[in-house]
């Protein structure tokens, strides 16, 4: 069976950092399914705008193709907030489910990030982490990506969109971000990357 690596976690956690680095070591293909969520989110912003439109989003879900995952404008603050407020919709995760749940039937192995990966794409997943930090500390990383991106934003209002999306992320009906009974929880708050990269990999390690 295919060892699945599952990582969930809030923005700016480290999981992606996390994912990628148990990824290049394992030699496993990688999936950032924020990226997914993210494109919806763009394609809908230069289209109607309209993000609470359930039906132009799924419809934006469906055709995507994956070479939108690759622009610079999906790693934006706005394509964030964009991305969160159309991933509420289950039409849009109903069309995004088949192309991760085939990303987690490749050999021998891949490592695959997000929100629910543990609880709904792939609850089968041997190797599972939970990675998290505190709001202030996640919002300080963000704020440090987005300015070495270009984007002038202010650290509060980083801060404040990192508790709006905890809040909206964690309290939608439909797969809500939460911790998998079965996943390991890795709070990175004290951590440089080496050191949650080590502990990722001791406790992928085990499931091994
Ligand atoms: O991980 P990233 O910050 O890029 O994710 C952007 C948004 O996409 C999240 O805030 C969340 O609302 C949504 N998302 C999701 N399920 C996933 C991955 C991301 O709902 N598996």
């Amino acid at each position: 069976m295919a060892f699945i690596i599952a990582v969930d976690g809030p923005a700016a956690s480290g999981k992606g950092t996390v994912a990628s680095r148990l990824a290049a070591l394992y030699g496993y293909p990688m999936l950032d399914t924020g990226l997914l969520y993210r494109a919806v989110g763009v394609r809908l912003l230069g289209a109607s705008g309209d993000l609470d439109d359930d039906a132009a989003a799924e419809a934006a879900a469906r055709g995507l193709d994956l070479s939108e995952l690759e622009k610079a404008e999906v790693r934006t603050r706005a394509a964030g907030e964009a991305a969160s407020r159309v991933a509420v919709h289950p039409g849009v995760r109903a069309a995004l489910f088949a192309l991760q749940r085939d990303f987690t039937k490749r050999e021998p192995g891949s490592v695959i990030d997000g929100r629910d990966i543990g609880t709904v794409i792939a609850p089968e997943a041997p190797a599972k982490l939970y990675v998290t930090a505190t709001p202030e500390i996640r919002a300080e990383r963000r704020w440090k990506q987005l300015s070495g991106q270009g984007e002038t934003v202010s650290f509060d209002d980083v801060l404040a969109d990192i508790h709006k999306r905890d809040a909206r992320d964690g309290g939608r009906e439909n797969a809500p971000m939460t911790q998998a009974p079965d996943a390991v929880l890795l709070d990175t708050s004290e951590m440089t990357i080496e050191q949650a990269f080590d502990a990722a990999r001791r406790i992928v390690e085990t499931a091994r």
